[in-house]
């Protein structure tokens, strides 16, 4: 059948009966990307769920539910006898943590994935590498630093990713950027610049990194996960001059690239010129696993070290590191001096102070302990209340993958889920078109003391158990 093209009061939505991705998700998607884009600008009104479906020539079902779980997402307000509108708030999702609730709303519990425990950053350590920084400051370093990044703060760097990491980081390699977003955002122009577009993402890949580099003039293309992480053919055939990939703890699916994987992504690179992004996100939490070092230290020149202190210091810190191979090294600080961005300076001077006096490594060894508990108690608490639902990817980071029986049951928890204030994500709300994988939520237990571990997965599995019943008995 060919594509149904309706022209509603203000927006144009495609839905074609021939995609294998349902009505409801299409029409979801679209208006999700119209809202991010700016095409629907904050407070325009949408046409009621009965307006919508009549105009598409959908059941009113398909037309409620996309709004439900858009408004779940913060992108849109439903409203008592008017029609829905876009929200203010939506530019601000863009900010992998901003909260979807709505200002003023009760948050019982913060499950996202992705939020370190900010309470526990380390106040007084960091004061003293402040006060350490703002005395011993030159007057070079006071006045206009270079675009690169303070010299002192990338030995500091290099010295602690070699070490445990396994990062060949030359301080002459490294560039300070503010965290991994920027860091891909600076990469994406910069290809852009050379002539490269085509950008590779897992399937599925944090959404807000692809809407990053799709700013910066590149075309995300997805490349299909299994379980021992990215595969080859699958990215051999996307035709990418470049591939994102998270091979220490895949997100969201918390997979890890196997070794074979790993040798055939660097032949991969080695053989077709492509460059590999490695997103080292969260790789400094990991339990019950050797450490895997990184890929970078394989090969180079054709692989980009991607890290930041966003998980393993506080979101708020702004500091994060790319790695460099030689060729990117001008082009990389070339786009961070043409776009006058310069760190600040006593910023980097206590980051390094503090890597100096060995406080990084001590935080982190005092988070994994901490981060070790909580997922413990999480995987407890949902053998006892989800025993039915497999869950994933639980060695290492911030979050476990908790799968569900279908997209509809995703959907319906994720909505109802953040709608009482207990935030969480869906795995499917990070997919590509072409995702065949299993519906999820994720359930993240960064920020969440241990003792309000099982409480809170109550409240998941009692929304979970009343999501289920009317779906399976439709099914039957
Ligand atoms: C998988 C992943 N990569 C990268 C980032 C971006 O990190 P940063 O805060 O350093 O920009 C995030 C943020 O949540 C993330 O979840």
């Amino acid at each position: 059948m060919s594509p149904r093209q309706r022209q509603t009061r203000d927006l144009l939505v495609h839905i074609d009966r021939a995609l294998p991705r349902s009505l409801r998700r299409q029409l979801e998607d679209q208006l999700r990307d119209a809202i991010r884009s700016g095409a629907l600008a904050p407070g325009s009104e949408l046409p009621s769920t009965r307006a919508l479906a009549q105009e598409l020539g959908v059941s009113r079902g398909v037309t409620g539910r996309a709004y439900v779980q858009l408004a779940a997402e913060g992108y849109l307000e439903l409203r008592q006898g008017a029609n829905p509108a876009v929200r203010n708030l939506a530019r601000v999702q863009l900010a992998p943590d901003a909260a979807p609730v709505r200002a003023g709303a009760r948050v019982r519990y913060d499950l996202r994935p992705h939020l370190p425990d900010v309470n526990s950053f380390p106040r007084q350590a960091w004061l003293r590498s402040v006060r350490t920084a703002l005395a011993g400051a030159t007057s070079a370093e006071l006045g206009y630093i270079g675009a690169q990044g303070l010299q002192q703060l990338r030995v500091e760097i290099a010295g602690y990713l070699g070490r445990a990491r396994g990062v060949a980081a030359d301080p002459d390699r490294i560039v300070i950027t503010t965290g991994t977003a920027h860091s891909l955002s600076l990469l994406a122009r910069a290809l852009t610049h050379l002539g490269a577009q085509r950008m590779a993402f897992e399937n599925p890949s944090h959404f807000v990194l692809r809407e990053v580099v799709k700013h910066a003039g590149q075309t995300p293309v997805p490349v299909a996960l299994d379980s021992e992480g990215v595969r080859i053919d699958s990215l051999r055939a996307a035709g990418a001059q470049s591939a994102v990939v998270a091979p220490a703890h895949q997100f969201p699916t918390g997979v890890v690239l196997s070794a074979e994987r790993r040798r055939l992504l660097i032949e991969w690179a080695q053989t077709s010129g492509g460059l590999v992004l490695e997103d080292d996100y969260d790789a400094a939490f990991r339990y019950d696993r050797a450490p895997i070092g990184a890929l970078q230290g394989l090969s180079p020149e054709h692989v980009v070290y991607l890290g930041s202190t966003g998980k393993s210091l506080a979101p708020a810190m702004r500091l994060g590191w790319a790695v460099l191979p030689a060729r990117l090294v001008d082009p990389i600080v070339y786009e961070l001096a043409a776009g006058m961005i310069q760190l600040p300076g006593i910023d980097q001077l206590a980051l390094a102070d503090f890597l100096h006096r060995g406080e990084f490594d001590r935080h982190l060894s005092r988070m994994r302990t901490i981060y070790r508990r909580r997922r413990d108690a999480l995987v407890d608490a949902l053998e006892t209340w989800l025993p039915d639902c497999p869950v994933r990817g639980i060695a290492a980071g911030l979050h476990a993958v908790v799968e569900l029986p279908s997209a509809d049951v995703e959907e319906a928890v994720c909505a109802r889920a953040t709608s009482i204030g207990v935030l969480v994500q869906s795995l499917t709300q990070h997919a590509l078109p072409g995702y065949d994988g299993p519906a999820a939520v994720l359930v993240g237990y960064g920020p969440v003391p241990e003792a309000a571990i099982p409480r809170a997965v109550q409240q998941l599995a009692e929304i979970v158990g009343n999501a289920r019943p009317p779906l399976m008995a439709r099914a039957g």
